[in-house]
């Protein structure tokens, strides 16, 4: 089943076609070569990176969700400010389709941290989506949305604007995820003089605000607040 906050978003595309072949592909995200089939963790619960950004349980979902509302939020400039066109169905399936399989190449390690599969030795993400967007007929406009999505260091750079407001809107929230994370990773270590690991978005979100209203004592009092819920969460 379809997590709402896609279903939603996939709900957008007009193209039957397209909007078949999208949830069809979120639905089932796993990866066949050789006769086996790969299947990675659950889109739900993966997270989008394992360092730089989005790497924490859900971090996945939340990453396409915010990109797909920046994406959005980019066709609207585009069109109304700008007076350009945009093909807003192929805009919200190369978003949603972006990063299909970074799951698939992330496993729980022992200690709960997350690791890399076996598959991801062998190729990443962005080649496993391509052979798979061209296995099961997506349009090329789609392809190239979803090549182009690295800009400058993909295969490809962007050359649509739908592949322009995609690369754009992933590298925003991004970018975003990976400044609030490295922000209150150092408030935290300031206030409390210890590394807080498994820092989650609505985390330091929280401890960044804290900062703003209470100073160097609300941080602490955040930090601590964090810490004690993850013992609990623990025994
Ligand atoms: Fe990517
Ligand atoms: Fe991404």
């Amino acid at each position: 089943m379809l997590h709402p906050k896609l279903r939603t978003l996939t709900n957008k595309i007009r193209d039957k076609k397209l909007r078949e072949k999208v949830i069809e592909l979120l639905e089932n995200p796993t990866f066949e070569i050789d006769g086996k089939i790969y299947a990675g963790l659950p889109l739900e619960i993966s997270p989008a990176g394992l360092s730089h950004h989005h790497c924490y349980q859900g971090g996945y979902l939340e990453h396409v969700v915010s990109s797909a509302n920046m994406a959005l939020a980019l066709c609207n400039t585009i069109e109304k400010i700008y007076g350009g066109k945009v093909n807003r169905d192929l805009v919200i399936a190369g978003i949603l389709l972006h990063d299909i399989f970074k799951p698939i190449t992330y496993t729980v390690n022992k200690n709960g941290s997350y690791g890399k599969t076996s598959l991801a030795d062998y190729m990443d993400h962005l080649s496993i989506v391509i052979s798979e967007l061209v296995r099961k007929g997506f349009p090329l406009e789609v392809i190239h949305i979803v090549s182009a999505h690295h800009g400058e260091y993909g295969p490809i750079r962007p050359r649509t604007v739908e592949a322009l407001i995609c690369h754009l809107a992933d590298l925003t929230d991004s970018r975003l995820d990976n400044e609030i994370l490295s922000a209150a990773r150092f408030l935290a270590r300031r206030a409390v003089g210890e590394e807080l690991f498994g820092l989650t978005s609505k985390e330091a979100f929280e401890i960044i605000h804290s900062k703003s209203v209470e100073g160097w004592e609300g941080v602490a009092k955040t930090v601590e607040k964090i810490m004690s819920k993850r013992k609990t969460r623990k025994a």
